[in-house]
């Protein structure tokens, strides 16, 4: 069900200020930046081989990112699992009686459809499914 770890996401406070140290100290290819309006994020993806490194930037006081970033800092936020169908995981994971926070996917950065798990039901790690539109 699970292809590859798509991207871990890393909440930030400032993309301007965490931006240098993966991309000048790790050398990591800075892929590009986007603001995912949805989810009140501006997100900078790096490529890593197969997966991506995304650092989160809330956009505003209300965002779940500013919530996080003020319970817990700056820190690894998600991991987010590549699934070919996205619906049929969801129905999955539901079924085995976990909890989803999205039961039905939105939009996430880079023209994916995403859903969360909610991390009670794993293992206390905020857990996204991500499937590519092709
Ligand atoms: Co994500």
């Amino acid at each position: 069900m699970l292809e590859k770890i798509n991207h871990i996401g890393i909440a930030v406070r400032s993309l301007d200020e965490a931006i240098p140290f993966y991309r000048d100290s790790l050398g990591m290819s800075l892929e590009g930046i986007e603001v995912v309006a949805e989810q009140k994020v501006r997100v900078a993806f790096f490529q890593i081989g197969e997966s991506k490194i995304e650092l989160l930037e809330p956009t505003g006081d209300d965002s779940p990112i500013a919530g996080f970033l003020a319970r817990s800092g700056p820190g690894i936020h998600h991991v987010a699992y590549e699934v070919e169908d996205i619906e049929a995981s969801i129905g999955k994971i539901m079924q085995d009686g976990a909890r989803m926070i999205d039961a039905v996917p939105r939009n996430g950065a880079h023209g994916t459809r995403i859903a969360f798990i909610h991390p009670k039901s794993s293992n206390g790690v905020l857990t996204e499914l991500c499937q590519n539109v092709h």
